[in-house]
Protein backbone atom coordinates (compact mmCIF):
# COMPACT_ATOMS: atom_id res chain seq x y z
CA UNK A 1 0.00 0.00 0.00
CA UNK A 2 1.29 3.70 -0.58
CA UNK A 3 0.17 6.67 0.63
CA UNK A 4 -1.94 8.81 -2.31
CA UNK A 5 -1.29 12.01 -2.80
CA UNK A 6 -3.43 15.00 -4.22
CA UNK A 7 -1.20 18.78 -4.62
CA UNK A 8 2.09 17.10 -4.36
CA UNK A 9 3.25 18.23 -7.67
CA UNK A 10 3.99 21.85 -7.01
CA UNK A 11 5.65 20.85 -3.73
CA UNK A 12 8.26 18.67 -5.88
CA UNK A 13 8.43 22.23 -8.06
CA UNK A 14 9.25 24.07 -5.43
CA UNK A 15 11.77 21.79 -4.10
CA UNK A 16 13.55 21.76 -7.24
CA UNK A 17 14.11 25.24 -6.82
CA UNK A 18 15.65 24.38 -4.34
CA UNK A 19 13.03 26.62 -1.88
CA UNK A 20 11.08 25.32 0.83
CA UNK A 21 8.08 23.12 -0.83
CA UNK A 22 5.23 24.50 1.47
CA UNK A 23 5.01 27.08 3.93
CA UNK A 24 4.82 25.09 7.72
CA UNK A 25 2.59 27.20 9.37
CA UNK A 26 0.42 26.50 6.24
CA UNK A 27 -2.85 24.13 7.03
CA UNK A 28 -2.47 21.31 4.01
CA UNK A 29 -4.32 18.02 3.50
CA UNK A 30 -0.86 16.48 2.13
CA UNK A 31 2.04 14.54 2.74
CA UNK A 32 4.82 14.26 0.36
CA UNK A 33 5.18 10.83 -1.27
CA UNK A 34 8.47 8.17 -0.50
CA UNK A 35 8.98 8.73 -4.34
CA UNK A 36 9.04 12.32 -4.08
CA UNK A 37 11.38 12.20 -1.41
CA UNK A 38 13.27 9.83 -3.28
CA UNK A 39 13.46 12.68 -5.64
CA UNK A 40 13.78 15.17 -3.72
CA UNK A 41 16.98 13.56 -2.13
CA UNK A 42 18.44 12.27 -5.19
CA UNK A 43 18.30 16.31 -6.65
CA UNK A 44 19.71 17.87 -3.44
CA UNK A 45 22.87 15.24 -3.54
CA UNK A 46 23.37 16.19 -6.99
CA UNK A 47 23.22 19.72 -6.53
CA UNK A 48 25.16 20.80 -3.58
CA UNK A 49 25.48 24.81 -2.90
CA UNK A 50 28.81 25.64 -3.49
CA UNK A 51 31.00 26.06 -0.56
CA UNK A 52 34.25 28.70 -1.48
CA UNK A 53 36.87 25.98 -0.01
CA UNK A 54 39.60 28.51 -1.13
CA UNK A 55 38.95 30.89 1.42
CA UNK A 56 40.89 28.71 3.57
CA UNK A 57 41.71 29.48 7.41
CA UNK A 58 39.65 32.52 8.89
CA UNK A 59 38.85 32.13 12.13
CA UNK A 60 40.75 34.47 14.89
CA UNK A 61 42.03 32.36 17.73
CA UNK A 62 38.85 33.69 19.68
CA UNK A 63 36.26 31.97 17.58
CA UNK A 64 38.21 28.85 17.09
CA UNK A 65 37.87 28.57 20.85
CA UNK A 66 34.42 29.10 21.58
CA UNK A 67 33.17 26.48 18.85
CA UNK A 68 36.08 24.21 18.42
CA UNK A 69 34.59 21.77 21.46
CA UNK A 70 30.50 22.41 19.98
CA UNK A 71 31.42 22.16 16.24
CA UNK A 72 33.19 18.54 16.66
CA UNK A 73 30.49 17.02 18.91
CA UNK A 74 27.91 18.10 16.00
CA UNK A 75 30.13 16.61 13.48
CA UNK A 76 30.60 13.28 15.72
CA UNK A 77 26.70 13.78 15.57
CA UNK A 78 26.10 14.01 11.97
CA UNK A 79 28.41 10.61 11.01
CA UNK A 80 25.89 7.87 12.30
CA UNK A 81 25.76 4.96 9.59
CA UNK A 82 22.32 5.20 11.13
CA UNK A 83 22.09 1.03 10.78
CA UNK A 84 19.33 0.47 13.35
CA UNK A 85 17.34 3.48 11.65
CA UNK A 86 17.90 1.37 8.42
CA UNK A 87 16.84 -1.39 10.15
CA UNK A 88 12.90 -0.09 11.18
CA UNK A 89 12.88 1.52 7.38
CA UNK A 90 13.39 -1.99 5.81
CA UNK A 91 11.26 -4.16 8.43
CA UNK A 92 8.41 -1.25 7.76
CA UNK A 93 9.01 -1.10 3.64
CA UNK A 94 8.67 -5.00 3.99
CA UNK A 95 5.08 -4.51 6.43
CA UNK A 96 3.38 -2.03 4.49
CA UNK A 97 4.47 -2.24 0.50
CA UNK A 98 6.04 1.27 0.78
CA UNK A 99 9.50 -0.29 -0.71
CA UNK A 100 11.32 2.92 -1.62
CA UNK A 101 10.90 3.93 1.96
CA UNK A 102 14.23 2.27 3.08
CA UNK A 103 16.30 3.60 0.04
CA UNK A 104 14.88 7.35 0.76
CA UNK A 105 15.82 6.45 4.53
CA UNK A 106 19.36 5.59 3.03
CA UNK A 107 19.51 9.04 0.99
CA UNK A 108 18.44 11.00 4.09
CA UNK A 109 21.43 8.92 6.08
CA UNK A 110 23.81 10.00 3.72
CA UNK A 111 22.92 13.63 3.06
CA UNK A 112 23.23 13.63 6.95
CA UNK A 113 26.95 12.05 6.51
CA UNK A 114 27.57 14.52 4.16
CA UNK A 115 27.23 17.25 6.68
CA UNK A 116 29.32 15.49 9.10
CA UNK A 117 32.20 15.59 5.57
CA UNK A 118 32.10 19.27 4.87
CA UNK A 119 31.89 20.35 8.89
CA UNK A 120 35.32 17.92 9.02
CA UNK A 121 36.57 19.54 5.77
CA UNK A 122 35.86 22.97 7.74
CA UNK A 123 37.43 21.42 11.10
CA UNK A 124 40.66 20.48 9.14
CA UNK A 125 41.23 23.59 7.40
CA UNK A 126 40.56 25.46 10.63
CA UNK A 127 42.97 22.64 12.92
CA UNK A 128 40.19 21.72 15.06
CA UNK A 129 40.70 18.36 16.09
CA UNK A 130 37.48 15.87 15.49
CA UNK A 131 36.32 13.89 18.31
CA UNK A 132 35.58 9.99 18.56
CA UNK A 133 33.10 9.54 21.28
CA UNK A 134 31.17 12.33 23.47
CA UNK A 135 28.72 11.42 26.20
CA UNK A 136 25.64 13.04 24.47
CA UNK A 137 26.05 11.30 21.04
CA UNK A 138 26.45 8.31 23.06
CA UNK A 139 22.92 9.09 24.40
CA UNK A 140 21.24 10.26 21.35
CA UNK A 141 22.56 6.93 19.49
CA UNK A 142 21.36 4.30 22.46
CA UNK A 143 17.60 6.36 22.85
CA UNK A 144 17.48 5.71 18.74
CA UNK A 145 18.32 2.32 19.45
CA UNK A 146 15.55 1.47 22.07
CA UNK A 147 12.83 0.37 19.74
CA UNK A 148 10.85 0.95 16.77
CA UNK A 149 10.60 3.11 13.81
CA UNK A 150 8.22 5.90 15.47
CA UNK A 151 10.27 6.38 18.81
CA UNK A 152 13.57 6.27 16.59
CA UNK A 153 12.16 8.63 14.71
CA UNK A 154 10.85 11.27 17.45
CA UNK A 155 14.20 11.19 18.62
CA UNK A 156 16.07 12.17 15.27
CA UNK A 157 13.34 14.46 15.01
CA UNK A 158 14.59 16.27 18.67
CA UNK A 159 18.09 16.27 17.02
CA UNK A 160 17.01 18.18 14.04
CA UNK A 161 15.10 20.24 15.30
CA UNK A 162 18.09 21.79 17.71
CA UNK A 163 20.30 21.18 14.51
CA UNK A 164 17.47 23.90 12.98
CA UNK A 165 18.41 26.58 15.59
CA UNK A 166 22.25 25.56 16.12
CA UNK A 167 23.59 26.06 13.00
CA UNK A 168 21.73 29.16 13.00
CA UNK A 169 23.97 30.44 15.65
CA UNK A 170 27.38 28.59 14.20
CA UNK A 171 26.99 30.42 11.57
CA UNK A 172 26.97 33.65 13.25
CA UNK A 173 29.55 33.13 15.60
CA UNK A 174 32.37 33.19 13.39
CA UNK A 175 34.03 35.48 10.01
CA UNK A 176 34.39 32.44 8.40
CA UNK A 177 32.72 32.62 4.76
CA UNK A 178 33.29 28.70 4.26
CA UNK A 179 31.60 27.77 8.06
CA UNK A 180 28.87 30.39 6.49
CA UNK A 181 28.07 28.08 3.27
CA UNK A 182 28.56 25.05 4.97
CA UNK A 183 25.64 26.12 7.51
CA UNK A 184 23.99 27.83 4.36
CA UNK A 185 23.48 24.21 3.24
CA UNK A 186 22.68 22.08 6.21
CA UNK A 187 20.10 24.15 7.57
CA UNK A 188 18.19 24.24 4.36
CA UNK A 189 18.34 20.54 4.38
CA UNK A 190 17.55 20.12 7.70
CA UNK A 191 13.89 21.89 7.17
CA UNK A 192 13.48 19.34 5.02
CA UNK A 193 15.10 16.45 7.17
CA UNK A 194 12.26 18.03 9.71
CA UNK A 195 9.32 17.63 7.43
CA UNK A 196 10.78 14.21 5.73
CA UNK A 197 10.73 12.86 9.28
CA UNK A 198 7.53 14.61 10.91
CA UNK A 199 5.53 13.40 8.12
CA UNK A 200 5.83 10.30 8.44
CA UNK A 201 5.25 10.27 12.27
CA UNK A 202 2.11 11.73 10.77
CA UNK A 203 1.51 8.29 8.70
CA UNK A 204 2.69 5.84 11.53
CA UNK A 205 -0.30 7.56 13.97
CA UNK A 206 -2.73 8.07 11.71
CA UNK A 207 -5.35 5.80 12.99
CA UNK A 208 -3.66 6.36 16.59
CA UNK A 209 -6.68 7.53 18.90
CA UNK A 210 -6.50 11.58 20.24
CA UNK A 211 -5.12 10.31 23.88
CA UNK A 212 -2.25 8.23 22.20
CA UNK A 213 -1.54 11.27 19.97
CA UNK A 214 -1.74 13.78 22.64
CA UNK A 215 0.66 11.31 24.67
CA UNK A 216 2.95 11.50 21.88
CA UNK A 217 3.17 14.70 21.91
CA UNK A 218 3.60 15.25 25.64
CA UNK A 219 6.85 12.69 25.02
CA UNK A 220 8.01 14.90 22.37
CA UNK A 221 7.89 17.84 24.69
CA UNK A 222 9.61 16.12 27.53
CA UNK A 223 12.72 14.69 25.09
CA UNK A 224 12.83 18.75 23.70
CA UNK A 225 12.82 19.97 26.91
CA UNK A 226 15.87 17.35 27.89
CA UNK A 227 17.11 17.92 24.72
CA UNK A 228 17.56 21.87 24.92
CA UNK A 229 19.00 21.16 28.39
CA UNK A 230 21.87 19.27 27.89
CA UNK A 231 22.84 21.47 24.62
CA UNK A 232 22.42 24.74 25.95
CA UNK A 233 24.93 23.16 29.25
CA UNK A 234 27.56 21.57 26.44
CA UNK A 235 27.41 24.35 23.70
CA UNK A 236 26.83 27.79 25.17
CA UNK A 237 29.52 29.19 24.32
CA UNK A 238 29.18 28.53 20.53
CA UNK A 239 25.66 29.28 20.99
CA UNK A 240 26.25 32.61 22.67
CA UNK A 241 29.12 33.71 20.27
CA UNK A 242 26.33 33.54 17.24
CA UNK A 243 23.99 35.61 19.14
CA UNK A 244 22.17 32.89 20.71
CA UNK A 245 21.91 33.38 24.03
CA UNK A 246 19.76 31.19 26.84
CA UNK A 247 16.06 33.14 26.12
CA UNK A 248 16.59 33.32 22.51
CA UNK A 249 17.82 29.52 22.24
CA UNK A 250 14.73 28.35 24.53
CA UNK A 251 12.46 30.40 22.47
CA UNK A 252 13.56 29.97 19.00
CA UNK A 253 13.87 25.63 19.57
CA UNK A 254 10.64 25.90 20.97
CA UNK A 255 9.32 27.44 18.11
CA UNK A 256 10.86 25.11 15.34
CA UNK A 257 9.41 22.35 17.89
CA UNK A 258 5.47 23.39 17.24
CA UNK A 259 6.23 23.86 13.50
CA UNK A 260 7.47 20.04 13.38
CA UNK A 261 4.87 18.40 16.22
CA UNK A 262 2.28 20.54 13.61
CA UNK A 263 3.15 18.70 10.62
CA UNK A 264 3.69 15.36 12.93
CA UNK A 265 -0.04 15.59 13.43
CA UNK A 266 -1.94 13.16 11.08
CA UNK A 267 -5.22 15.44 12.01
CA UNK A 268 -3.35 18.08 9.70
CA UNK A 269 -4.29 15.14 6.61
CA UNK A 270 -6.51 14.02 4.15
CA UNK A 271 -5.76 10.09 4.40
CA UNK A 272 -6.67 7.60 1.55
CA UNK A 273 -5.62 4.40 0.74
CA UNK A 274 -3.18 4.64 4.03
CA UNK A 275 -0.58 2.02 5.52
CA UNK A 276 -0.96 2.52 9.31
CA UNK A 277 0.70 1.70 12.60
CA UNK A 278 -1.77 -0.10 13.75
CA UNK A 279 -0.98 -2.81 10.79
CA UNK A 280 2.17 -2.61 10.59
CA UNK A 281 3.18 -2.37 14.55
CA UNK A 282 6.82 -1.73 13.55
FE1 LIG B 1 22.55 17.23 9.54
FE1 LIG C 1 19.17 16.36 9.64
Amino acid sequence: MSVRLRVWRRAVGCAQLGVRPLNQDQPTTTVLATQDWLDHFEHNRQHPMPVPWDDGAQMSEVECQAIAGSIAEFQLGESSEGKNLIHYAKRYAQRSGDTDYARVMGLFIAEENRHARELGRLMDIEGIPRKQNTFVDAVFRNLRRLAGLELSISVLVTAEIIAQVYYQALRGATGSTVLRAVCDQILKDEDEHVRFQCERLAILRSRRSRFTLWHRGCLHRVLMFGAIGVVWLNHRSALRRGGFGWRRFWNETWRFTDAALKIANPRRYVWDNLAAADDLAV
